[in-house]
């Protein structure tokens, strides 16, 4: 019971279990996708949500703070932190653009 994380700058896709977190994602398919603080403070590793938003946590208090900071009229809904996102449901497919 797996989602499938597509990450498609990178060309890379990998299934992993519900409660895997998307920094986990990264650094096990050798994607680019950067990170900083990687504690949901500096917006470094924000991402869009092509699809797939259903199957990942909801945003947190410090995501939805730093997306306000640094989205000012440029950010779509389909933006998230990479470093604060879980998968949390099993049977899909979640693809990220950076
Ligand atoms: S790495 Fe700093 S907010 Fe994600």
């Amino acid at each position: 019971m797996t989602t499938r994380v597509e990450i498609i700058n990178d060309f890379l896709a990998i299934n992993v279990k519900p409660g895997a977190t998307i920094q986990d994602v990264v650094e096990a398919s050798g994607s680019a996708l950067p990170f900083g603080c990687r504690d949901g403070q500096c917006g470094t590793c924000v991402v869009e949500i092509v699809q797939g938003m259903e199957f990942l946590s909801p945003k947190n208090a410090k995501e939805l703070k730093v997306l306000k900071e640094i989205c000012v009229g440029t950010c779509s809904d389909k933006a998230r932190l990479a470093c604060q996102m879980k998968i949390e449901k099993p049977n899909g497919v979640v693809r990220i653009k950076y």
